[in-house]
């Protein structure tokens, strides 16, 4: 029997890039093929993203030129998954019926039942039910995945979120916060370690919050210092981060792992989404800018050479000048290593979407465009700071680039190109002397290979 062929093509966060893992593991278990392209596939996957009108609308864009090839191939199985599923259900089939399959994130375990039926009975169905008591299931991951790096992969600890900042879809469309057993966590990290994997990043909407859901009902789950410290003993692992963190929740005990635990990389990613009070309070974020700077500047007391990376909306309802000048202040206190910034979009079922205080499109981009010109600076500046110093880099890629180069990953989370050596070996830690900074990425000789 010929293999059925299948092509996921995913949008949004390192959540979806995990899940879109999980259901081509699970596709290839129940006899499919992953595929590179859609041309030849007999199933066609669109994992979607919802965080703003863009990335729904490139989603959409992609299953509208669907409707074609659909047309062509009446036996392809298009599905729909990720946070445009469950937000919009079986609307979305009405929209286009040529969508065969709409399955919500807590459904992505379910796939390839799901589609059996859909072929089975030529219907379309829909999947997106979601519970609080929702239980991830154990699930160890597939080293031979085309997309993912042999060394460096991915760990949910938690899915959802609890927190319903004003403008954010994410805890409307992954429901409530559900944290991983520790059992489950470890069982992963240790398969992945065996399997040659040297660097585990942590992942949930915000990590600070893990375990809380199950310590409130009683059972014995660590807290996520508690839980680093599990990881971090593992042996063979070289390094650990983590991503998100909402600053309201981050404890001394955290930044305290900064100090004990070698493995985890001085690299902290501390989304601020603005310099305002008043925004900030109309945000929901439950910090304020005087406790966010203490943070910082806490963290650079206990890590001196720690990296901070950040997340801001610009054009939040109300925004006015005064409160984004908060911000553009803000980036001179801080002087972020780096920033992904963002013009605020209004998301289905958010608060903020109701408000009545709604900044032009014109002032949202000519903001947008004031702050990622002064941040290009100040990334810039940061980066010059590491020319002279040699930087230890666990290189990336497998072959050198059209200059010559190989790529690596500094702890603090740079891009780091460089010449020298024979023959890096992906996956291991080489010194680098840091000859030139540019805005993505530091350039840089090889010294001599660690462990060596
Ligand atoms: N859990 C993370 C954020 C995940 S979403 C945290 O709490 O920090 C990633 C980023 O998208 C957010 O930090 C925010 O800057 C941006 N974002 C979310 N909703 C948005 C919206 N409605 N408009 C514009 N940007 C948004
Ligand atoms: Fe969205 Fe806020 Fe939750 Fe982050 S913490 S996912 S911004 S609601
Ligand atoms: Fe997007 Fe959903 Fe992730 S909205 S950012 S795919 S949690």
């Amino acid at each position: 029997m010929q293999t059925k062929q299948a092509y996921i093509e995913t949008f949004g966060c390192q959540m979806n890039d995990r899940d879109s893992e999980i259901m081509g593991q699970l596709l290839e278990q129940a006899g499919y093929s992953l595929i590179d392209n859609r041309e030849n596939a007999a199933l066609i996957v669109v994992n979607t993203c919802s965080i703003r009108g863009k990335a729904e609308q490139k989603a959409m864009s992609l299953l509208g030129g669907l409707r074609k090839a659909k047309k062509l191939n009446p036996d392809l199985i298009v599905a729909v998954t990720g946070c445009v599923a469950q937000q919009e259900g079986e609307k979305l089939q009405e929209r286009m019926p040529h969508i065969d399959l709409v399955v919500g994130p807590q459904n992505i375990y379910q796939l390839p039942r799901l589609i059996d039926t859909v072929r089975s009975s030529s219907k379309p169905s829909t999947a997106i039910e979601q519970t609080d008591n929702f239980l991830i299931p154990s699930f160890l991951p597939n080293l031979e995945s085309p997309h993912s790096s042999p060394f460096r992969r991915f760990v949910t600890i938690m899915q959802g979120c609890n927190n319903f900042c004003t403008y954010c879809v994410v805890p409307h469309t992954r429901g409530r916060e559900v944290s991983r057993s520790p059992r489950d966590i470890l069982a992963e990290v240790n398969h992945l370690i065996t399997k040659g994997v040297k660097e585990i990043t942590l992942l949930g909407q915000n990590v600070n919050s893990y375990g809380l859901d199950r310590r409130s009902k009683g059972e014995n789950y660590p807290d996520f210092p508690n839980l680093l410290r599990m990881v971090a003993s593992t042996d063979g692992l070289i390094r650990i981060r983590f991503t998100t963190s909402n600053p309201k929740d981050l404890s001394r005990s955290l930044m305290n792992c900064f100090i004990d635990l070698p493995k985890l990389c001085p690299h902290f990613h501390l989304p601020v989404q603005s310099g305002s009070d008043r925004i900030l309070k109309k945000m929901n974020r439950k910090y304020t800018v005087a406790s966010y700077l203490d943070l910082v500047a806490e963290l650079r007391t206990i890590r001196p050479d720690i990296t901070l990376t950040t997340d801001i909306i610009v054009g939040f309802p109300g925004e006015t000048d005064e409160d984004f000048e908060g911000t553009m202040q803000l980036l001179e206190k801080i002087r972020y290593h780096g920033a992904f910034s963002f013009k605020y979009s209004d998301r289905p079922h958010t608060v903020s979407a109701g408000f009545s205080d709604k900044v032009a499109e014109e002032v949202k981009s000519e903001r947008l465009s004031r702050l990622q010109e002064r941040q290009k600076q100040i990334t810039l500046e940061r980066n010059s700071e590491f020319v002279g110093q040699v930087l230890e880099v666990m290189v990336e890629s497998q072959e050198q680039n059209t200059r010559g180069q190989w790529c690596g990953r500094s702890a603090g989370n740079l891009i780091v190109n460089f010449t020298g050596g024979t023959n890096p070996r992906q996956g291991e830690l080489y010194n680098i002397l840091i000859e030139k900074e540019c805005l993505h990425s530091l350039r840089g000789l090889i010294q001599q290979q660690e462990g060596v």
